[in-house]
């Protein structure tokens, strides 16, 4: 299972990210808007007998944090302005690096290897030849209340996505629940 840890923002904020996907021409790749998402750690592939490790790893990082704002406002480039990769909106907030640090500490040897951690949410991909977008300033804001467990499933069509957990950060020592997204893989979309 290819696993990651991310933050879903409410639809109203993933509508008005996407809308700046409008700006993009040629061979940039739009991340569906449903898809859209914060990564807190990126596992790779996680064997059947390590998920129960990595469901408490999520459990206890989400027991030491509590919930916080989360701000959007500006967007950039992976890995910089000259051939970019990964079109980003940048996120701040007191608890993204806390939790992605807790996470990298539980599970080291699964996160260790991660470039460094930068709280973004990816708006598109390029394929081929492109113009960069313009900058875009959001002004976003969003309570980040819990975070999931989501195992990626890459398709021709794009990668489909299932929750697998979602861990809550407003009690703390409460259980992960178990949830699986349904409707998550309707639409194309490439990773
Ligand atoms: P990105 O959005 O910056 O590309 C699922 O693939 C999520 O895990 C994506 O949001 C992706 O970040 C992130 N990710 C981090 N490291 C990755 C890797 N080595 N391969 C694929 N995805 C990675």
């Amino acid at each position: 299972m290819r696993l990651f840890y991310a933050i879903f923002p409410p639809r109203d904020v993933q509508q008005k990210l996407a809308e700046a996907q409008r700006l993009l021409r040629g061979n940039w790749k739009p991340v569906r808007e449903d898809q859209i998402h914060l990564t807190l750690g990126f596992l790779g592939d996680v064997s059947e007998a390590e998920l129960a490790r990595v469901r408490a790893a999520g459990r206890e990082a989400a027991r030491a944090s509590g919930p916080f704002i989360a701000r959007v406002r500006g967007t950039g480039f992976f890995p910089g302005e000259g051939r970019p990769r990964v079109w980003f909106a940048r996120a701040e907030g007191d608890g993204f690096e806390p939790l992605a640090l807790a996470l990298r500490r539980t599970l080291p040897e699964f996160l260790e290897d991660e470039r460094a951690f930068k709280a973004h949410l990816t708006l598109a991909r390029r394929k081929g030849p492109a113009p960069r977008p313009g900058p875009v300033v959001f002004d976003l804001e969003f309570p980040v209340e819990a975070f999931a467990l989501v195992a990626s499933r890459l398709t021709p069509k794009g990668p489909q996505y299932a929750v697998l957990d979602t861990f809550s950060l407003k009690e703390r020592g409460e259980r992960g629940k178990q949830r699986t997204a349904k409707g998550l893989a309707k639409h194309p979309q490439a990773d």
